[in-house]
């Protein structure tokens, strides 16, 4: 085959896809309509196809057809952020692989369609959620080591409307939150919204300095303690029990609330129990299933104290009146059917591989991470700062975040977090080496 006979139709679609002249969710001409509209051969028009599939503009859905596909969902956490050349890999968000999940979703809205009671997600949730459907959530926390009525549980919008609602209902403007000195970034974004003062707690190489939390908390009141005991993002580092109990002595000394977030908790199966069945009294529990389900999907679960379910149903009206009911049928669904529980059996073997792959792309720089997690930690060599190589990664189509991104203190460390789940596996061996290769070549 000649290239000359596909490129040019590439070109022109792909051009069409990237200035919306082809807008997302456009459903494409078959292979053989593409063929006979083009007068190519059904194989051109197959390579057609394969090659915008490559470029991420398209996505093939068995017995559908090939639709034009979404290109927000590529761009990380900025919303406006464009792909600088189209080789594009992601490795600023992670996103793990959806591919099964499409039918997965076909056939839960099909079984929803028929359900007796559909018209019920029409109606407004009470704040918190359905009591049945709470009683679902708390049934599943219970192979997480937390033992909770259902109305200690409440549904949210995803984990970052949780910790939303939290501190809006435990904190005033100026209180101050410690957490560590490296954290993840959608608690600086709340708390600079709502007014609150981050106090970083250094770090050391297996966790927070608890000599030096402790300090902080003598030294001046703290609201809360925010912190990822479990597979911690950037970081990766599961707590020990000993760690976890000293925080929580720490927290009852100093009267303290500890919000322990478990967005990726799923993915460390040996780790030892949440903070909150130590310290229930205190401690609000978040998390949700964007990293174990779907990001898209916008599901979460808080478990609160007793004393602060009120104050909590307030923070969640507050930031939406309910939440929907069709997501929440469909997230509760696939909760009591095992679905999730399988999901996140494949995920941690999935991000057990891509750990293997990077770990072998990455042997000769300072790279760190839990063996089963879905990102990683990469110190720069002495001399390269984080922003150019992050400029020069962009240029060669790598998107990576950058530690400033996660810093709570003056001066973050020269280093990049790489998310190691949006790209397709086959892809994550040639992307990190594409990696390897231009921080190598970068003058220091
Ligand atoms: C540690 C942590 N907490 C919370 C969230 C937000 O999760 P959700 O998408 O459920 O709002 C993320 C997302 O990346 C995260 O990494």
């Amino acid at each position: 085959m000649r290239p000359a006979a596909y490129k040019p139709i590439v070109d022109r679609l792909a051009a069409a896809i990237r200035t919306g002249g082809l807008p997302a969710g456009t459903k494409l001409p078959t292979h053989r309509a593409l063929a006979a509209e083009h007068r190519i051969a059904l194989a051109t028009a197959t390579r057609v196809y394969a090659e915008l599939t490559t470029m991420g503009l398209v996505a093939g859905e068995p017995g559908r057809g090939t639709f034009v596909r979404d290109q927000h969902g590529h761009d990380g956490i900025e919303p406006d952020r464009r792909l600088p050349v189209p080789r594009t890999a992601d490795l600023s968000f992670n996103q793990p692989p959806a591919t099964e999940q499409t039918p997965q979703l076909r056939h839960a809205l099909r079984e929803l369609s028929t359900s007796g009671n559909l018209e019920a997600v029409l109606y407004q949730q009470p704040p918190g959620g359905r009591s049945h459907e709470r009683a679902i959530v708390a049934t599943y926390l219970l192979d997480r080591g937390i033992d909770t009525p259902p109305a200690g549980v409440f549904l949210t919008n995803g984990a970052q409307q949780g910790l939303d609602a939290v501190l809006s209902a435990t904190t005033r403007p100026g209180d101050v939150i410690a957490t560590d000195a490296l954290t993840y970034p959608g608690l600086k974004i709340l708390a600079a919204a709502r007014f609150l003062e981050i106090a970083p707690v250094p770090l050391t190489a297996h966790g927070p300095d608890l000599d030096a939390l402790e300090r902080l908390c003598a030294a001046r009141p703290v609201r809360a303690i925010y912190t990822i005991p479990t597979v911690h993002n950037p970081l990766g580092w599961t707590l020990d029990q000993a760690t976890r109990e000293r925080l929580v002595g720490i927290a009852r000394t100093q009267d303290t609330l500890l919000i322990e977030d478990a967005t990726y908790a799923f993915l460390d199966e040996y780790a030892p129990p949440p903070v909150q069945t130590t310290a229930p009294e205190r401690t609000f529990y978040i998390s949700g299933l964007s990293k174990n389900v779907a990001t898209g999907l916008r599901f979460g679960f808080t478990v609160a104290p007793d004393e602060h379910a009120r104050a909590l149903t307030r923070g969640l009206r507050t930031t939406t009146w309910g939440i929907s009911g069709i997501v929440t049928a469909l997230a509760t669904g696939w909760i009591h059917d095992g679905t999730v529980t399988r999901l996140e059996k494949d995920r941690r073997d999935d991000a057990r591989t891509r750990q293997h792959i990077a770990r072998a792309a990455l042997t000769d720089l300072d790279y760190t991470a839990h063996p089963s997690s879905y990102f990683g930690w990469l110190r720069l060599p002495e001399g390269i700062r984080a922003d150019q190589a992050a400029a020069a990664l962009a240029g060669e189509g790598i998107l990576v975040s950058t530690a400033d991104a996660f810093s709570t203190a003056p001066h973050p460390p020269h280093a990049l977090r790489l998310a190691l789940a949006t790209p397709a596996r086959e892809d994550l061996p040639d992307v990190l080496e594409r990696l390897r290769a231009t921080i190598a070549a970068m003058p220091w």
